[in-house]
């Protein structure tokens, strides 16, 4: 089993250490994060992505600015600057917000009590993903009846985007494990190739069968039938269930709904987000227009032609089959989710 952890902190070095996400799948290499502008700048440049992965940077990014402030010696005022820099480096996925500002809590119990809360996050974060994998397939397996069944997903949303084993990846990863999984479209997901570098590969290193397309492929391929379900991640989930996700998901589960497949967002509690009532509030990050201009780094378009790079689209909650988190599965009708996608609404025992 392919144990892929994107983020961590360097206790010797005290620096937060991520996987460097724009060299896979060539190479294999981390990148030391020492200041606060080291790791901004590897959030812009989606060296670490992912709403969760996002969410565990946040909370380290925290640590790493007190380090920083005592070696400098920044007075309050600066520290907290420092930190707001990291909390906003990408607004879209709510868990960033949210891991700052869980951190930025412990702040003043000092530097360990920091990274034991990151720590926690991070811990959370993977049993979160383990057990809405569980769930997830559950509501698929009773509502799928094709056997083996064929999963498309579009961008990542594995372990690279989470501290640990996936949210949507993860869902594939317990079919595969059931031995009821035949086969994954990948979406390649323009223009980073998210899918094409990052999920072809997991799916490689977990020995799951799988074939990337074009995104402009998948609306086609769901249509002739060749899909039996299309799960996806969430950078941010409104309290009516319209979910935010890598730009292109919107397409797919627009053919889903017309080809009468399921349509499923797994994510974990923590990108549901009770300050946020429909999608059309959800902060849409616009990116360098130099990424949809260029290809492998060279320009292809004529030198005057502009362009419109977002990051991310929403998907209305009448077009989402099943929201999964580690809490239960909710089919969204437009009323409140939170309490019950948040566990809320009936606390459970803790696991033994
Ligand atoms: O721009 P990215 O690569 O950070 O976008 C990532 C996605 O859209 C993921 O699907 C989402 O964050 C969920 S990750 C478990």
């Amino acid at each position: 089993m392919a144990d892929i952890r994107p983020v961590g902190w360097d206790d010797g070095e005290a620096c937060v250490v991520v996987l460097d996400q724009t060299r896979l799948p060539g190479e294999r290499t981390s990148v030391a994060c020492r200041t606060v502008d080291e790791l901004v700048d590897a959030i812009e440049r989606l060296v670490v992505r992912g709403a969760p992965a996002l969410g565990v940077a946040g909370a380290y990014g925290v640590a790493l600015a007190l380090v920083e402030a005592s070696r400098e010696g920044w007075d309050e005022q600066e520290l907290n600057r420092s930190i707001d820099l990291v909390r906003d480096a990408r607004p879209t996925a709510v868990n960033l917000a949210r891991g700052v500002d869980l951190a930025r809590a412990h702040v003043p119990a000092g530097l360990q009590a920091v990274l034991a809360e990151a720590h926690r996050i991070a811990a959370d974060d993977e049993a979160a993903n383990r057990e809405l994998s569980r769930l997830g397939a559950d509501w698929i397996l009773a509502r799928v009846e094709r056997r083996p069944l064929t999963v498309l997903t579009h961008c990542n949303a594995g372990a690279l985007a989470t501290s640990a084993w996936g949210t949507a990846l993860g869902l594939v990863r317990e079919l595969h494990q059931r031995g009821v999984l035949a086969s994954v479209f990948v979406d390649e997901t323009r223009p980073l190739l998210q899918g094409s570098r990052l999920t072809a590969w997991e799916l490689e290193q977990e020995g799951i069968s799988y074939v990337v397309q074009a995104d402009a492929a998948a609306a086609s391929t769901i249509a002739r039938g060749l899909v039996d379900v299309a799960v996806v991640g969430a950078d941010r989930i409104a309290r009516n269930g319209d979910a935010a996700n890598k730009i292109g998901t919107l397409g797919v589960a627009l053919a889903c709904r017309d080809a009468g497949i399921p349509f499923v967002v797994a994510a974990p509690a923590t990108t549901v987000d009770p300050g946020t009532a429909h999608g059309d509030e959800i902060p849409i990050e616009l990116r360098s227009e130099d990424e949809v201009l260029s290809f492998a780094g060279a320009r292809v378009t004529p030198v005057e032609a502009r362009g419109f790079n977002p990051a991310f689209d929403v998907t209305p909650h009448r077009l989402v089959d099943a929201i999964v988190t580690e809490h239960a599965v909710v089919e969204p009708d437009g009323t409140d989710v939170v309490a019950r996608l948040t566990g809320a609404a009936s606390p459970r025992a803790p696991h033994s």
